[in-house]
């Protein structure tokens, strides 16, 4: 049996979808366990159909698979309802998918909440999505959400709705100057979506705990990335849940000891969307070249990528705080055709070397890149599919950011497509 945590180990964005398409057709479930719809997860079939998913876990594109909506996620019902239905229409067999009772819902003052509110940070805004993940979690917390199961019974969620929106829409005319909500509207409009997916609601701790007792391959598919972490990332420049693999058991059920392998989504360079600290950035021409050679727009929101070299300092600092057992390194395509390449080895905090992450906000916002610098290659890798196969000097390049990152390299990316990859190692038989 392999339980595998797929996660991603920079700032998001790092090919989380492909990755987990890859592995669907080896797996009985395919498990989202944090984050909601702030994900967008690219998936490029063999017949070259591409998809966009947020909410929805990524093995639904492959027949068979299970897919779960574990208790971890933050559920937008109107937003779930669009994509099962945007699914369908395109041919997608989308009746194996279970959500948990316990996940909790994305309610209209989240969403309304989380806009506004960035607009009143001004210049500290953090960019968020827009979606309502913060709020959502917000509430979580403060032990005022609204779940999944609250759907089954409606006078409870009509008196956790007025419990909530008490406080809410004091927030919202008292202090954003925005309209009250009304608490009949919300309730009724969330109990007629739930009769679209009222059928698929179930005990996921339960479905997932006795599939992996039978032995059965589950494969756990995180979003954002280990730097976009509530506790480990670059706080508050975060998103609002635990996308490391330790959110994965808490996000899911399945305990820890359950889990057999870790496989890091790492880019063969370095982007990010929102605002935050990130030293690799490139304000000149090979930023604006990484950005249109990779294609780096935001699959949610359009914005564009933030982007820059391969830091290891992050790619270490993720193989520690996830126990990643593997690598899979996308998009060394796009690195082909530079004369160098470079890699951020380490930082120079105001004068100091230093290895690893610093430990304050204020050491790595002072944090500049330490380049080596790596020979380019110039030939087309994307039809390669062996180790081999690559030029000697990208070959070099994996080498060596494996070397610097901690962890083996068992996959590498040479395209979008689920056939461009090269394996070195079958993470799911461990060999
Ligand atoms: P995710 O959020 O981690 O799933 O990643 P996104 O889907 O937001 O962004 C990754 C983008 O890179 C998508 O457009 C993928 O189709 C694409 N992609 C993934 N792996 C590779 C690769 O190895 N090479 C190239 N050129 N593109 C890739
Ligand atoms: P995937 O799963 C990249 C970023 C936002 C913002 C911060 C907080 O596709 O990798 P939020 O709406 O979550 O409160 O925003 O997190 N962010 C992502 N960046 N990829 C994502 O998901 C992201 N999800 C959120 O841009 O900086
Ligand atoms: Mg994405």
């Amino acid at each position: 049996m392999t339980v595998m945590v797929l996660i991603g180990a920079q700032w998001g964005d790092e090919g989380k979808g492909k990755a987990t398409d890859l592995y669907g057709g080896r797996v009985q479930w395919v498990v989202r366990y944090q984050g909601g719809n702030n994900a967008g997860h690219t998936v490029v079939l063999p017949d070259g159909q591409s998809f966009a998913l947020h909410l929805i876990p990524s093995g639904i594109l492959t027949p068979g698979v299970t897919n779960v909506i574990g208790n971890g996620v933050v559920i937008d019902p109107g937003v779930l309802l669009t994509e099962l239905s945007g699914l369908e229409e395109r041919g997608v067999d989308t009746s194996r998918l279970l959500i948990s009772a316990d996940a909790h819902l994305i309610m209209p003052y989240h969403v309304a909440i989380d806009r506004v509110s960035e607009r009143y940070l001004g210049k500290a805004k953090i960019g968020t999505t827009g979606r309502g993940i913060g709020p959502a979690y917000q509430d979580k917390v403060a032990r005022l959400g609204v779940r999944v199961q609250d759907l089954l019974d409606p006078s409870i969620l009509a008196q956790k709705v007025e419990a909530a929106l008490d406080v809410k829409n004091q927030l919202l005319v008292k202090i954003y100057n925005r309209r009250a909500l009304d608490r009949a509207r919300i309730v009724d409009e969330v109990l007629a979506q739930a009769e679209g997916f009222r059928h698929r609601i179930a005990d996921t701790r339960l479905v997932l705990g006795e599939a992996a007792r039978r032995g059965e391959h589950i494969l756990l598919e995180g979003s954002q990335g280990t730097l976009l972490d509530v506790d480990h990332g670059t706080y508050p420049y975060v998103t609002s849940s635990n996308p490391t693999a330790g959110g994965a058991s808490v996000g899911s059920g399945l305990g820890p000891t359950s889990i057999t392998a870790v496989l890091g989504i790492l880019k063969a360079y370095t982007t990010r969307v929102g605002s935050g600290p990130f030293p690799t950035e490139l304000h000149d021409e090979w930023g604006e070249y990484l950005r249109k050679t990779g294609g780096e727009i935001g699959v949610t929101t359009g914005r564009l990528r933030r982007c820059g070299w391969f830091d290891a300092v992050i790619a270490r600092y993720a193989s520690r705080v996830n126990g990643i057992t593997d690598y899979f390194l996308t998009k060394l395509d796009v690195l082909s055709s530079l004369e160098t390449v470079p890699i951020c080895v380490a930082y120079d905090v105001d004068g100091e070397r230093v290895e690893d992450m610093p430990m304050t906000q204020t050491g790595f916002h002072h944090a500049t890149p330490v380049y080596e610098q790596m020979p380019g290659w110039f030939e087309d890798i994307s039809g390669c599919r062996t180790f081999e196969e690559l030029p000697a000097n990208a070959r070099a390049y994996v080498r060596r950011l494996e070397e610097l990152s901690l962890s083996r390299i068992s996959a590498i990316g040479v395209g979008p497509g689920r056939d461009q990859t090269i394996v070195l190692h079958d993470v799911l038989s461990g060999s």
